[in-house]
């Protein structure tokens, strides 16, 4: 996978030396496999790469992580999943995200903000300027600089998950897997300089 640095979009120089860079999409889109190779690629080349995910990366982050996605917790509302998701955040930008890039390096996620504005915004429905206004405190202006969406039709792959319930978000009906890939695609079309669709 290519990621093109010709416009200088990769990097904002006034903000911090390092690059980060996001993975989103849908359960089962392949992101995690797609940000993998990209590592060893950076690597290859020399660059000092550093890799999470979230929720989680952190020991807090991994704790919030099983609080999110244990399929007991039915009852949660979806203002305390949008909070909990940023508390995770939080902490990774603080612990991981943000020290990484001082220091120069490049760093992959699997999953950001844009996740919160696609799941709790569009899948939930919650306000998308509460999204915005809570993940403000959460990233403190540490903003992605370029983000790979990979776009996968929610098909039999959702239906599949839904009747093995792994994990509770996974556990959604495909309606809301539909909601929250239009959320994806919206941000794209909004973003088109940071956001590249695959
Ligand atoms: P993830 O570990 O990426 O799951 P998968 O590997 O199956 O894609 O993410 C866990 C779940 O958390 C996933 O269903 C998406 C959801 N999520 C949100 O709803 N909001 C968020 O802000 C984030 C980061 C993830």
């Amino acid at each position: 996978m290519a990621i093109e640095a010709g416009d200088g979009a990769l990097m904002d120089s006034s903000r911090v030396t390092g690059v980060l860079i996001s993975f989103e999409g849908l359960d089962g889109s392949g992101k995690s496999t797609q940000l993998e190779l990209l590592a060893e690629e950076l690597r290859g080349v020399g660059l000092d790469v550093v890799t999470t995910r979230e929720p989680g990366g952190t020991r807090v982050g991994e704790a919030v992580r099983a609080v999110l996605l244990s399929p007991a917790h039915t009852e949660m509302a979806p203002r305390a999943e949008a909070l909990l998701y940023a508390a995770a955040r939080a902490q990774l930008v603080e612990e991981v995200v943000r020290p990484a890039l001082a220091r120069g390096a490049v760093v992959l996620t699997d999953r950001y903000l844009d996740s919160s504005i696609a799941y709790q915004g569009f899948g939930r429905g919650l306000p998308l300027a509460d999204i915005d206004r809570l993940n403000a405190l959460a990233i403190g202006g540490l903003t992605v600089d370029r983000t790979l969406v990979l776009d996968i039709e929610p098909g039999l792959g959702i239906a599949r998950a839904t009747s093995l319930a792994t994990d509770r978000l996974e556990a959604e009906d495909i309606a809301f897997h539909r909601r929250v890939r239009e959320g994806f695609l919206a941000i794209a079309e909004k973003e088109p300089r940071r956001v590249r669709l695959v």
